[in-house]
């Protein structure tokens, strides 16, 4: 996950290979709830893996329900919300409404005390029609903060003879999901009669009542549909666990897959993308994307078990869609709208106001910020798309909403090649809190990646600079001289003498060096050489096979595999003119040799060492002449870089004067 204050995401060209996503949210929330009534154990395979799902499972947990979590499988263990469950309990569930829902219609009908409350968003999203279903079946629920909203308290309910609820069906269909799940607790009684929710108005997102009703079929309740107006719970139902139960991918979240892989413009045949573990006889209504996608064009093809997409023949078709079946999906087909040839309707999405934001609103301004001209009506949006040239280079803002920076991903595929900046990007983390990366390991650049270099004499903090800058982007980071220092270490390790009589045996061993870096750890054949090649004795190594042009080029191949997506950082004497020539910006620190030797003093200080600071200067002044003046790769600015004299520059500043060169490359209005 990225936690970081803002993603750039380089503009991309297409995704192609083969990926399992995470399991859907709706299924796996429901499922777990569902499994918690049951007398007896289920083992779910497939979970998700989410804010919202680990909402529900602390929830639950907290409840007194036992649960083993083993990576994607979750047994649950039976009878957790029976008679011994915690009769009192303080919940909090995030923004997770598919736990809120369901979880205040069955602990009112159970009986305790308890509240639920939730992040202040939670406290803007109405729940005000389940509560008063509720109330009319002899709940006791009361608001603790604003009416309508959470936070709310639940008591014991009046046992009354009530058998049917009314509720509204045009605001949220989780009301009448959260109905189905707890009103079979109310109908064990076979003598006592069937209990009939009414559904007064339309019901919106009808297919996720009918996850619901399937998924109730699996746990033994067979509610009678009567057209989603009377659904109805025969006298009787009891929860009965089918023992094992698979969790399908995410639909939704294929969504950005399947328009990223339709937005794709590759070069030669592509090979396409699959999603695996998804197919059109999905049971999560946000399958039916699929056939919206299409009508805009998209190439789907759907076998047993896998969906299979290849790149789409660009612009798409403009599409006029009443939306209301697949409300979270339909946010993927407004940005599938600005590759479209004109002008695309999206209608009856009124429910987005009242989702993670108001996506309504949000999406009209992001959508704006990319080039399109956009139309908010109060339950439609209206989308013209940019030119092909006039995209723009968009900071897009994610409004805490993991579906907003999941679509703003899809603004890469752009054809003018800009970047994209998805702010606060680890918000993706309420449904895929890998998105991100999983998007980047399909995808290929639409240049090449991009890669910041910053060059510089020994003790110039080029690495403390190039490792802070790589954190903050969220790129990764190489440490170029300590390349240089393994291959010292190495060398001395396997008896070969630091000589250039044994430069292409020293080579030959560089070319067969698969070392991993994480953190200060280096990790080679399972050997951490972290402190090893930090020594004195590797630097001066370093220093001296560095000057070795066999040396080097063997080196390079390794360094240049290390500019992966999102981006590089990379510090070293010749990132900037040999290794990355074409980096996207490059900055040759400059800081003063007096300087240099005061940190280099302070570094050895930190290590216990003691270093007389002339003494640091003439190394250091000796080793800058021996990098400049050696043949192969001296140092030396490249031609494009610029020059940063960091001598009193703290590392803050330095990062920032860096981000701020960063972001005019990127042609970003600063945020
Ligand atoms: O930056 P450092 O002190 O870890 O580098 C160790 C040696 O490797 C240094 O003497 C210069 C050399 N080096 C190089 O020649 N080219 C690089 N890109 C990085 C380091």
């Amino acid at each position: 996950m990225y936690a970081i204050p803002y993603l750039d995401v380089p503009a991309l060209q297409q995704v192609s290979g083969r990926v399992r996503l995470p399991g859907s949210k709706s299924i796996s929330n429901r499922a777990l709830l569902m499994a918690a009534l049951c007398p007896q154990p289920t083992t779910i395979h497939g979970l998700l893996h989410s804010d919202d799902t680990q909402v529900m499972l602390a929830a639950l947990a907290q409840l007194g329900c036992g649960l083993d979590v083993d990576g994607d499988r979750v047994r649950i263990h039976g009878g957790g919300l029976g008679a011994r469950r915690a009769m009192q309990a303080d919940l909090f569930l995030g923004n997770a409404g598919t736990a809120m829902r369901p979880l205040v219609a069955v602990l009112a009908i159970l009986g305790g005390q308890y509240t639920l409350d939730g992040v202040p968003r939670m406290r803007e999203r109405p729940i005000a029609d389940l509560v008063d279903a509720l109330l009319d079946f002899g709940c006791q629920v009361s608001w603790l903060g604003e009416p309508g909203f959470p936070p709310l308290r639940i008591a014991t309910p009046r046992r009354g003879s009530q058998r049917r609820v009314a509720v509204r069906g045009s605001v949220s269909s989780q009301f009448v999901t959260a109905l189905l799940i707890a009103l079979p607790l109310a109908a064990r009684d076979a003598a006592a009669g069937d209990i009939v929710v009414e559904i007064s108005g339309e019901l919106i997102s009808r297919p996720y009542v009918d996850i619901t009703l399937g998924l109730l079929a699996r746990f033994g309740i067979s509610v009678q549909n009567d057209q989603y107006r009377r659904l109805t719970i025969p006298a009787g139902s009891r929860y009965a666990s089918p023992g094992e139960l698979q969790v399908e991918p995410d639909a939704s979240t294929a969504s950005y897959f399947i328009a990223a892989a339709t937005l794709s413009r590759p070069g030669k045949a592509s090979p396409g993308l699959t999603i695996d573990g998804l197919d059109e006889n999905a049971v999560q209504g946000d399958i039916r994307f699929v056939d919206a996608a299409r009508q805009m064009g998209a190439d789907i093809r759907s076998h047993a078990g896998s969906l299979h997409v290849q790149p789409a023949r660009l612009p798409l078709q403009a599409l006029d869609l009443d939306c209301n079946h697949i409300p979270d999906a339909a946010m993927t087909l407004a940005m599938m709208a600005l590759f479209a040839n004109g002008r695309s309707t999206l209608r009856n999405i009124a429910s987005w106001r009242v989702k993670e934001t108001d996506r309504l609103a949000a999406m009209a301004i992001e959508l704006r910020k990319l080039g399109a001209a956009v139309e908010e009506g109060s339950d439609f949006l209206v989308i013209t798309p940019p030119a092909a040239d006039s995209w723009r280079a968009a900071c897009l803002g994610t409004w805490d909403d993991h579906r907003m920076a999941m679509c703003g991903a899809l603004a890469a595929f752009n054809p003018a090649r800009r970047p994209v900046r998805i702010e606060d990007p680890a918000c993706v983390a309420k449904t895929f809190p890998d998105f991100f990366e999983t998007l980047f390991m399909l995808a290929e650049p639409a240049q090449d990646v991009p890669v910041i270099c910053i060059d510089g004499p020994s003790a110039s903090g080029k690495g403390t600079l190039a490792s802070a800058l790589a954190q903050v982007l969220g790129f990764h980071y190489l440490d170029s001289g300590a390349l240089y220092r393994l291959a010292g270490v190495a060398a001395r390790r396997r008896q070969i003498p630091i000589s250039v009589d044994h430069a292409a045996a020293i080579a030959q061993l560089c070319q067969s060096l698969q070392p991993r870096f994480v953190g200060e750890r280096v990790l080679l054949d399972g050997e951490d050489l972290g402190a090893a090649i930090r020594s004195e004795q590797a630097g001066m190594d370093a220093s001296t096979l560095s000057a070795w042009p066999l040396v080097r080029t063997a080196l390079l191949q390794t360094q240049r595999s290390a500019a992966q997506l999102p981006g590089l950082v990379t510090d070293g004497r010749d990132m900037g003119t040999v290794v990355f020539p074409r980096a996207r910006l490059k900055v040759f620190l400059t800081a003063s040799v007096a300087e240099r030797a005061r940190r280099r003093q302070g570094q050895l200080r930190a290590r216990g060492i003691d270093a007389k600071i002339d003494q640091l200067r003439a190394d250091l002044e000796a080793r800058d002449a021996r990098d400049r003046l050696r043949a192969a790769s001296p140092l030396k600015p490249a031609g494009d870089a610029l020059l940063l004299d960091n001598s009193d520059l703290s590392i803050a500043e330095s990062k920032a004067r860096v981000l701020d060169w960063w972001q005019q490359k990127q042609c970003l209005e600063p945020a």
